[in-house]
């Protein structure tokens, strides 16, 4: 199974991710990916995106690094999981270019599409959670500032009415989660739905899971 993280800049992400991970960690062999980064050649590419010195950056630049980033990332590590019958969760993935990209930055989306099939090799998430936190309160989570958090308020709404709008287009993969509750409310939520989803998991899927219990029993 692959799950993936949305949302703006301080919505709860990682925290998220990092809750839901140590929750599959104890019955599936479970890897904690982010994106962009890494791996070796994601982190220089991430390196270069979130410079402040690089203002100048063409928005097409930014789309293509942000897709060779994640290419490298669905080479390199997820695809290798996933055929073990393990379990991703990745801390954003191309939803974040559709936001950001294409709803923020106002590239057209046609090719924001066409480019994210090809970054992630035409992957796509079993599940993902875009946890929606009002600006304001999501700013307010946030100490430091890189180079997207820096930009303006009408930008991060654009970001944050393009996740919404991803979650209506996408309904059956995407979640929209109230990022505003407690951490501990949205992790119940968040858990509720992956236990729903692994019930629903195809068979093929199922039994490529080979963890057993201690008396020797499937999971
Ligand atoms: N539901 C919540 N209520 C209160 N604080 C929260 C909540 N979720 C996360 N936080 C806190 O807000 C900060 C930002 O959370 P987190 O790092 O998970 O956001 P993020 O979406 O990953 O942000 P970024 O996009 O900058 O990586 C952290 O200090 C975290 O502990
Ligand atoms: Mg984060």
């Amino acid at each position: 199974m692959f799950i993936s993280f949305e949302g703006i800049d301080g919505s709860g992400k990682s925290v998220q991710a990092r809750l839901c991970v140590d929750y599959l960690a104890a019955r599936f062999k479970t890897v904690h990916c982010f994106d962009p980064g890494h791996t070796v050649i994601g982190n220089a590419v991430r390196n270069i995106l979130l410079n402040r010195e690089h203002g100048e950056m063409n928005p097409r630049t930014e789309l293509l690094l942000y897709a060779a980033a994640r290419s490298q990332l669905v080479t390199e590590v997820i695809l290798p999981v996933l055929k073990e019958g393990g379990v991703v969760v990745s801390d954003r993935f191309y939803d974040s270019t559709t936001a950001y990209q294409g709803y923020g930055r106002e590239l057209p989306l046609d090719l924001i599409r066409r480019l994210n099939r090809i970054g992630a090799h035409e992957l796509v998430p079993d599940l993902t959670f875009i946890i929606d936190t009002d600006p304001e309160i999501a700013a307010g989570r946030i100490g430091d500032a890189d180079r997207l958090e820096s930009e303006s308020a009408a930008f991060k709404m654009r970001v944050r009415n393009g996740y919404r709008r991803i979650a209506e287009q996408e309904a059956e993969r995407c979640r929209l989660i109230n990022g505003n509750r407690s951490i501990a409310e949205i992790h119940a939520e968040i858990r509720s739905i992956i236990d729903k989803k692994l019930a629903k998991m195809p068979d093929k899927r199922a039994k490529g899971f080979s963890e057993t219990n201690p008396d020797g029993t499937e999971y």
